[in-house]
């Protein structure tokens, strides 16, 4: 459920038209709705309100700090992947001892950085990682606790580039070798481990690949404590899906109780990184209709936005629903809705059936609030989208657009 909806003919988000938005701001423009932000999150994070539990928003889905400082002051954690993030999370007011760090290659100073500003803990995806912790975490005076991420080969069935949990993924440390990691952890300086993490994968639509791999935890989890290593937290990453199209992902509430059940009572605070299911429907991207051309094979519709400000149908052939902001009945076409962008790939939608629109009509793009403007690039030196966020009738610019200036502002 969102807050995009038609008022008397038009498309509004929450109480503003959106045509007033791109009379103020422009397009292409990102616009989020801070009630859906809200509900999404009260939804996911109270479908864990029997157990104790920590929902951290994964940054990499929407970064944008006026969405950060909606969620942190909601009580969000957050789960983060950089020291850009790192920062992102901090200025947005994210308490430290809400933030936990995941991903594969930690430099050495964002290691430092997230040791001085006292995260919860790491998500530790290598030895060669455990050791660079420990040893900066000795030079600082510090004690880093940390996670081991496991990597349970299961099959989250989503799109291959967004499987992370098979054996051939780069993701995380094999179940099997595992026990000796965090046997490595006891010894290293500096280091203690707290916990047991485990992403497998995103926008999945059933629940049973993390029951799968939440069983696979849970017997790890009894080897560890036979080790008397006793986890305190449990994190399962996120990776819930959400509806673009014809989908039927389970409701938060479903997938809370099925975890809640799986994880009877245990004495572990389970953490929770869920960034699509909280901001992915949360927002939209307004675009204008540049042109309308036909070819012998083909309708196109020309837009203002292209794959760089919405990579996801180019990279992962992705379908996100496209709908005139003004609704005027015609007949529908057949239609490929391309961008200015110099590149076949430069496409929102292919095969689409879509109102006869004309030049200088809107569109929005619809589920484009995760992996949308944080995906997105200069290419083509255009400058990136403005994104606004609506709180009712209170419009923030939660980015101004990009101009010329800024596109060479770091050259010479
Ligand atoms: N935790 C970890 C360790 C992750 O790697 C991810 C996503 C998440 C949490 C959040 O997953 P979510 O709840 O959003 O599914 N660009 C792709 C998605 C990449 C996901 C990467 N990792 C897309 O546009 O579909």
């Amino acid at each position: 459920m969102h807050h995009f909806a038609y008022r008397g003919g038009e498309l509004y988000a929450e109480d503003v038209p959106v045509s007033t938005l791109v009379a103020a701001y422009g397009t292409p423009l990102y616009v989020y709705s801070a009630a859906t932000l809200r509900r999404h999150f009260t939804a996911f994070d109270s479908a864990f309100g029997g157990l104790p539990h920590l929902t951290c928003f994964s940054v990499k889905a929407n970064s944008n700090l006026s969405v950060l400082k909606t969620l942190a002051a909601m009580g969000a954690g957050v789960d983060i992947v950089s020291g850009g993030e790192l920062y992102r999370a901090l200025a947005a007011g994210v308490a430290p001892e809400k933030i936990v760090y995941s991903g594969v290659g930690k430099r050495a100073a964002e290691i430092e950085q997230a040791l001085t500003a006292g995260i919860l803990m790491f998500n530790v995806e290598s030895l060669g990682e455990l050791e660079r912790i420990s040893a900066i975490a000795k030079r600082l005076g510090k004690t880093a606790q940390v996670s081991l991420r496991i990597n349970p080969d299961v099959d989250p069935k989503t799109h291959p580039y967004i499987s992370t949990g098979l054996k051939k993924n780069k993701f995380g440390l094999d179940i099997e070798n595992s026990l000796a990691a965090y046997a490595k952890a006891m010894e290293l300086p500096n280091i203690t481990p707290v916990g047991i993490d485990c992403h497998i994968g995103s926008q999945l639509t059933s629940i049973s690949p993390f029951l799968e791999a939440l069983d696979k935890i849970l017997t790890f989890r009894e080897k560890l404590c036979a080790m008397g290593i006793v986890p305190r937290y449990l994190d399962l990453g996120g990776g819930l899906g959400i509806q673009y199209d014809e989908e039927d992902p389970p409701h938060p509430k479903e997938f809370g109780e099925a975890l809640t059940k799986a994880l009877g009572d245990l004495p572990m605070t389970l953490i929770l990184e869920p960034g699509r299911v909280i901001v992915g429907n949360a927002g939209i991207l307004v675009t204008e209709v540049v042109y309308t051309k036909k070819t012998p094979s083909k309708d196109f519709v020309i837009v203002d936005a292209a794959m760089n400000d919405l990579i996801r149908p180019s990279l992962y052939d992705s379908f996100h629903a496209i709908r005139e902001v003004r609704p005027a009945g015609r007949e529908t076409l057949n239609v490929d809705v391309v961008g200015p962008i110099c590149e076949s790939g430069d496409f929102l939608a292919r095969d689409r059936d879509l109102p006869a629109v004309a030049p200088g009509e809107l569109l929005a793009v619809y589920s484009a609030g995760a992996y949308g403007f944080t995906m997105s690039s200069n290419y083509n030196s255009r400058p990136r989208a403005a994104e606004v966020l609506v709180d009712g009738e209170t419009v923030t610019v939660a980015r101004r657009r990009e101009t010329y200036e800024d596109l060479i502002a770091l050259e010479r």
